[in-house]
């Protein structure tokens, strides 16, 4: 039986950038991934460019039943290291808008810094290779497809359940519980909602269109971004961060307005323009197409002078207000990311190890940790893998 200092299972973002930092202190490490690829996710990101990091990181982007787990790794290793070291690397990148960092050329710019950074750390790679099973006696044995090993440290960098296709499996999960701790209820996230059979229908003739609303969640949490109908239903920045905070069954609320109060424009408007029709005046604002399609939900397409005051509230809430009840989400398949998974509870903040097993730690997306869309994810991935990568 092979024997090693540590071994880390899954060779994403989380579990590369940990077998660095393990390796750097001097350790032996082996990474293990059923993917005959390594990293494939990043590949994937940020439509082809990876949205490694934001400029602005902190908890508050984060969601976890514990909203506090997050503070102690990422103000260890903070967004502005990460930068240092694709700079170190001579990775030219941008800012798209809201603080989020883009590779310039492609993803394959982080794949390949990991890479070369593990190579250098002197980290081994194994990949095609199947977990079978895993025992803790005085250390952690592992069968494998490619033989049996043993280590004294045992990471899980396993991911999420976003885009099976990829190489996402339920392994975390499955290992957590073996070794005792509790999983937090699990769904897709940053994931595109689909139509409900009532709306399909009426609005996928507009597939295609977009328009900057703000939407808002049951539990008042709001985006102000562009919102994308699609044949399937909503998708685009707003309806996927949106998606963090919805729980199926529940509507949204969406404001096709977000810049103007219906009200309060209807009465400045009808004395300058009474002959205006609710259409031509609605389409001054957002895409004429989509002006035709909510006019002809209303019922109603009158003068703004004829319009009654209890008329123009009732516009007012239909425009300011529109309540959509998703049908559900696109589910892993779209998804980015998953919402839940391993519970905080009984795993240090600061080492990412687990207080029942000493010796096994969580890091990355398999942990009850979801970011917002943004490169929240990926930061928390090297924040997590520096923290336990420092003493596993
Ligand atoms: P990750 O999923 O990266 O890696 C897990 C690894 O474990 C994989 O290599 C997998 O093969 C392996 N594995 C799983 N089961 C195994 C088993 N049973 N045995 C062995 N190996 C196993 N985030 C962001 O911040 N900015 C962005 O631009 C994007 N863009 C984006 C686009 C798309 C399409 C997706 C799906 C996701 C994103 N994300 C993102 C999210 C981001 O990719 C994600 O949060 C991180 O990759 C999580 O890193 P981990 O290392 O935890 O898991």
């Amino acid at each position: 039986m092979e024997q090693v200092d540590v071994v880390i299972i899954g060779a994403g973002a989380a579990g590369l950038f940990c077998a660095i930092e393990a390796a750097r202190r001097g350790r032996q490490v082996v990474v293990v991934d059923h993917a005959n690829k390594a990293g494939k996710k990043i590949l994937m990101s940020g439509g082809g460019r990876c949205n490694f990091t934001n400029l602005d990181v902190g908890p508050e982007y984060y969601l976890s039943q514990n909203p506090h787990f997050v503070r102690s790794a990422l103000s260890r290793y903070t967004q502005w290291d990460f930068i240092g070291l694709v700079a170190q690397h001579g990775i030219a990148y941008h800012e798209k808008e809201f603080g989020q960092l883009f590779c310039d050329h492609s993803s394959k710019d982080i794949q390949q810094m990991l890479l070369a950074e593990l190579t250098e750390a002197g980290a081994r790679l194994r990949l095609s290779t199947e977990v079978l099973s895993v025992q803790r006696l005085a250390d952690y044995h592992l069968e494998t497809s490619a033989g049996s090993l043993r280590c004294d440290s045992l990471v899980i960098a396993t991911g999420g359940l976003s885009i099976p296709t990829m190489g996402a499996s339920d392994f975390g999960y499955r290992l957590a519980r073996q070794f005792g701790h509790h999983i937090v209820d699990y769904r897709a996230s940053l994931v595109p909602f689909t139509w409900n059979s009532r709306d399909r229908e009426t609005w996928s003739d507009l597939s295609g269109l977009a328009t900057p609303v703000r939407v808002e969640s049951h539990n008042g949490t709001s985006f102000s971004l562009p919102l994308l109908i699609t044949h399937r239903g909503l998708s685009g920045p707003a309806m996927l961060q949106i998606s963090n905070y919805w729980q199926p069954g529940e509507s949204l609320i969406i404001d096709w307005l977000p810049q103007v109060d219906v009200t309060e424009q209807i009465v400045a408007d009808r004395h300058r323009h009474g002959r205006k029709t609710l259409k031509s005046w609605l389409a001054q604002f957002i895409p004429a197409r989509l002006a035709e399609q909510l006019v002809t939900r209303y019922g109603s397409n009158e003068v703004l002078a004829e319009l009654s005051r209890a008329e123009v509230s009732t516009l007012s809430q239909y425009l300011n207000q529109w309540e959509f009840t998703p049908g559900g989400t696109e589910g892993y398949r779209t998804a980015e990311v998953t919402l839940g998974g391993v519970s905080t509870d009984n795993i240090s903040s600061k080492t990412l190890e687990s207080q029942i097993n000493p010796g096994l730690y969580f890091i990355g997306e398999v942990l009850d940790v979801t970011g917002w869309l943004g490169g929240y994810n990926f930061q928390w991935a090297w924040a997590s893998a520096w923290a336990a990568g420092q003493v596993c």
